[in-house]
């Protein structure tokens, strides 16, 4: 596929379809009756969003904010800022933050204030991916599909210098430098 990078598949297709299906039975069961809104950040989370959402028996209405991050260089150490903000209201609605990747835990914990401003009924936060090694900011998600160690990985929505979000597979940039992001948020 690359001429550019060596990719080591870290969890084939059928794995992530199957824990993806896992995470949307353990929310249908949490939010029985109820409804819901999922808000990816974009652009990693669409992929993972789009088959969680169809794994979710509840209604479901979906929104996307994206996040631009400041700072050192490249390293997502810097500040987050907003630059795609919600559509819709989720005043006093239940709200799943669906992100792809738990890294630094910066993105995460700016969004989660931002969306507290808005006064959801309630907020809980899935993530494809946790890297709890590389965590500067004290947050955890409700719903994990993986916990991995320190790789850069990229497949299944998630990016190198905007490469290979379609891969179906998460794979493990082998030759990249541990920790190093995307060249944007996302
Ligand atoms: P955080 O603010 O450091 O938690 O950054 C999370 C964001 O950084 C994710 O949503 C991804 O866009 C990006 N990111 C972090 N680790 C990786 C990786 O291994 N591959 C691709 N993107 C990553
Ligand atoms: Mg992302």
């Amino acid at each position: 596929m690359s001429d550019l990078h060596s990719l080591r598949v870290l969890f084939r297709s059928a794995q992530i379809e199957a824990r993806v299906a896992q995470l949307g039975r353990t929310i249908s069961n949490d939010f029985a009756g109820e409804s819901l809104v999922l808000i990816g950040v974009l652009k990693g989370a669409a992929i993972f969003l789009s088959d969680l959402a169809r794994r979710i028996d509840a209604d479901c209405t979906f929104d996307f904010v994206a996040v631009s991050s400041y700072g050192k260089g490249t390293t997502s150490g810097g500040q987050v800022k907003l630059i795609k903000d919600l559509d819709e209201s989720i005043e006093d609605r239940h709200v799943i933050l669906v992100e792809d990747i738990l890294d630094t835990g910066l993105t995460l914990s700016f969004m989660r204030k931002v969306l507290l401003q808005h006064h959801p009924r309630t907020l809980r936060v899935a993530a494809l991916l946790d890297k709890p090694e590389r965590r500067l900011k004290p947050i955890e998600a409700d719903y994990v599909g993986f916990t991995i160690p320190d790789h850069f990985v990229v497949g299944y929505g998630m990016d190198f210098a905007e490469l290979y979000r379609n891969l179906p597979d998460i794979c493990i940039l082998s030759d990249a430098p541990a920790g190093q992001p995307s060249s944007a948020k996302g």
